[in-house]
């Protein structure tokens, strides 16, 4: 069972034929909301594609943009634990995503910043706690420390991308990061794999994009080339990435085989816009994996060369 402590957000979605620069304006095309936030999209990706029991402890605001957040979450089976604020609003991410699938965020955290260590429910029965940094790092710290006090494996996405205090750090298991989040991290950047190995985390998984991801259990190091699909809105795609690599631990499976069902599924998000709106079904993910030819051996040897190991 996952409890997964983090952040909700309405997402406001302008999709552009590019990304504005500094000082730029773009004329966008459609324009849609979506339940999303890293917590929320976590926990979707958890109980949705991985089937597995997933709790959420969330904030939100006494607001129209609560309600939809809540609707989303309720229909992907997780159980929520909600921390009502009257006086601050719903988290709100305003997204521009360019015709090229990727994206830019701006996030206004609101209620999710009220999350305090007292709201932490009790810990018993559950085997993960699975976090990120859309929320006050001394609430998440607090939280590692008493997961890791009760023996429950602390998983942190270490996004949006910031140093993490070392304390907190010693109370992690898994980190999950992207190339821009492991960077933050790392106090002296060389290769990849390098980098892995620097950090005092038992196992570190770092997505990387089309590329793939590539991971450092203890000593040992691993790499899975990407899934090749056509890809309209990465958003959301790395939360997928973590609540279905999460899950597939919970449930038994090694790290290779949880890489492998997380690179899946996030391959599967990008094929569809918006973030909870695009995280696949278990049934999605399972008939995608029967039809998929292993990688290339092409595709395996640049992946090991950009991350170092050959
Ligand atoms: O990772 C994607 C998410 O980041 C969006 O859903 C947005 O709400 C921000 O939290």
């Amino acid at each position: 069972m996952i409890l997964v402590a983090g952040s909700a957000n309405l997402d406001f979605v302008v999709r552009a034929a590019h990304i504005p620069a500094a000082g730029e304006t773009v004329l966008g095309h459609a324009f849609n909301t979506y339940p999303g936030g890293k917590g929320a999209n976590q926990a979707v990706a958890c109980a949705r594609t991985g089937g597995a029991i997933t709790h959420m402890l969330l904030a939100v605001g006494q607001d129209d943009h609560a309600q939809p957040l809540l609707d989303s979450l309720n229909a992907a089976n997780v159980t929520l634990n909600t921390v009502l604020t009257p006086d601050v609003a719903t988290g709100c991410a305003f997204i521009c995503v360019a015709d090229n699938a990727e994206n830019a965020i701006t996030v206004a955290p609101g209620a999710n910043l009220t999350l305090a260590p007292e709201h932490l429910p009790d810990l018993n029965g559950f085997s993960h706690l699975l976090m990120q940094l859309e929320t006050p790092m001394h609430t998440v710290t607090a939280y590692a420390l008493a997961a890791r006090a009760q023996g429950v494996k602390v998983a942190l996405n270490a996004a949006p991308a910031q140093a993490l205090p070392p304390e907190f750090l010693a109370a992690v298991d898994m980190l999950i990061v992207n190339e821009g989040e492991l960077a933050a991290v790392v106090p002296h950047p060389g290769s990849l794999m390098g980098n892995l190995a620097q950090i005092a985390v038992p196992c570190v998984v770092v997505t990387l994009g089309p590329r793939g991801c590539a991971a450092r259990l203890d000593k040992h190091f691993f790499t899975l080339p990407a899934f090749a699909v056509e890809a309209v809105d990465t958003t959301g795609a790395g939360d997928t990435f973590c609540g279905v690599l999460v899950a597939a631990l919970d449930q038994g499976a090694d790290i290779t085989q949880a890489m492998q069902r997380a690179s899946a599924a996030a391959a599967l998000a990008c094929t569809q816009p918006g973030a909870q709106s695009s995280i696949p079904t278990a049934q999605a993910l399972s008939k995608f994996l029967a039809t998929q030819p292993g990688p290339s051996d092409d595709n395996i040897t640049a992946l090991r060369a950009y991350c170092g190991l050959d």
